[in-house]
């Protein structure tokens, strides 16, 4: 399976791509960059590998958002200089989205790019952000702000480091899989009765493949790439929200409350019944519509001050930029609200 330039490998095929890889690319240095939880996944990356320098460094990074940071990187670049790295070294990323995003970014942009490896930890970025070359950093509390489309060289997906990952992690990457679902009509309703429990390495490869479609028929999302924002809307807003006046929310959770509202939207009232069986819709207040649309709003993915949603014609048959208006989104939020209130 591949995206534009890099090529995904899953379980063991991908660790003998990686050593392959490794022996004819003869890296001048190899970094693998952790986190402080995704260091406990480098046993067993290593040992599964034959081919990997001895004398690789760790670098590692506090766990977190806070960590996809201008300073963070230049902490990563000048510690890649201090260890001689020239152009033919290589970065390994063996964690989450956080590592991932912050290491493509280090890596893309060191001496204009040195080559990199996404080894995905957590499940979110096992379905989603090591798939498709975007790479980045925040800067002025916004996310995502600074970064670039660039492709690893590989990118090695397997489930056996889900192990040590925490529940709600798990649930956030989950909400992923059931987005894509919903996008093409595969594996529904199935998708949304995995468990932490189940062996996921055929599903896992079954999301990939259709984000992997996705991003190689458009890139630089200039157009059908758009549709993978579904729930992202409304679940971006709701991140904020919550971020600023009670206990943060996983992204992935944010992800499937935004579901709730575009499948409502959608006019999509059994698929959100389906939804709300497993995860239930949280009820919002009143008093936060405003500053939730205002959030809405300022989503760096509107045109035209209009607030755009991606919405399902029928499940499988999503599409994207529909404007959606203050009236209407009020509307579903309350009926969402109501038909909590009614269980
Ligand atoms: N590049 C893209 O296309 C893309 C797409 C979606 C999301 N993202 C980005 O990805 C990030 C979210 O990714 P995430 O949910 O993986 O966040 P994350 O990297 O913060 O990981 C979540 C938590 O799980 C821990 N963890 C990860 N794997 C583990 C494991 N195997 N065992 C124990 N702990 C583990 C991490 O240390 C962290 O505490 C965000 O910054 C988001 O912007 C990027």
């Amino acid at each position: 399976m591949s995206t534009t330039a890099s090529t995904i490998f899953f379980g063991q095929d991908g660790f003998r791509a990686l050593d392959q890889y490794l022996v004819k690319k003869q890296p001048s240095k190899t970094f693998v960059l952790v986190d402080d939880n995704t260091s406990v996944c480098l046993p067993t990356f290593t040992s599964k590998l034959t081919a990997l320098d001895v004398n690789f460094e760790i670098l590692e990074i506090p766990a977190g958002e806070d960590s996809k940071s201008l300073e963070l990187a230049n902490q990563l670049w000048l510690t890649l200089l201090e260890y001689g790295a020239d152009r033919n070294a290589l970065l390994i990323n063996l964690g989450g989205g956080v590592v991932g995003d912050l290491g493509g970014f280090v890596a893309a942009t060191f001496k204009r790019g040195i080559s990199f490896i996404q080894v995905p930890t957590s499940l979110l970025a096992m379905v989603d952000a090591s798939v498709g070359g975007k790479t980045g950093i925040n800067i002025g509390g916004l996310k995502n702000q600074v970064g670039t489309f660039s492709e690893p060289d590989l990118v090695v997906v397997d489930a056996s480091f889900l192990s040590s990952l925490p529940q709600e992690e798990w649930e956030s990457g989950h909400g992923e899989m059931i987005k894509h679902a919903l996008l093409t009509g595969n594996d529904w309703p199935e998708v949304l009765n995995w468990t932490s429990k189940d062996d996921l390495q055929k599903e896992i490869q079954h999301s990939v493949a259709m984000k992997a479609k996705v991003v190689e028929a458009d890139f630089k999302e200039s157009g059908l790439r758009k549709i993978l924002n579904l729930g992202h809307t409304f679940g971006h807003a709701w991140e904020s929200l919550m971020r600023n006046t009670s206990d943060s929310v996983a992204h992935g959770r944010a992800v499937i409350q935004g579901l709730h509202v575009a499948l409502v939207l959608s006019q999509e009232q059994e698929l959100q019944a389906e939804l709300a069986k497993r995860y239930t819709w949280t009820n919002v207040s009143t008093d936060d519509f405003e500053a939730l649309w205002h959030y809405q709003m300022a989503d760096k993915k509107n045109e035209n001050a209009e607030v755009q949603f991606v919405l399902l014609e029928s499940i499988g048959s999503p599409t994207f930029s529909n404007i959606v208006t203050l009236e209407d989104w009020s509307t579903a939020l309350l009926w969402l609200n109501q038909s909590t209130d009614v269980e």
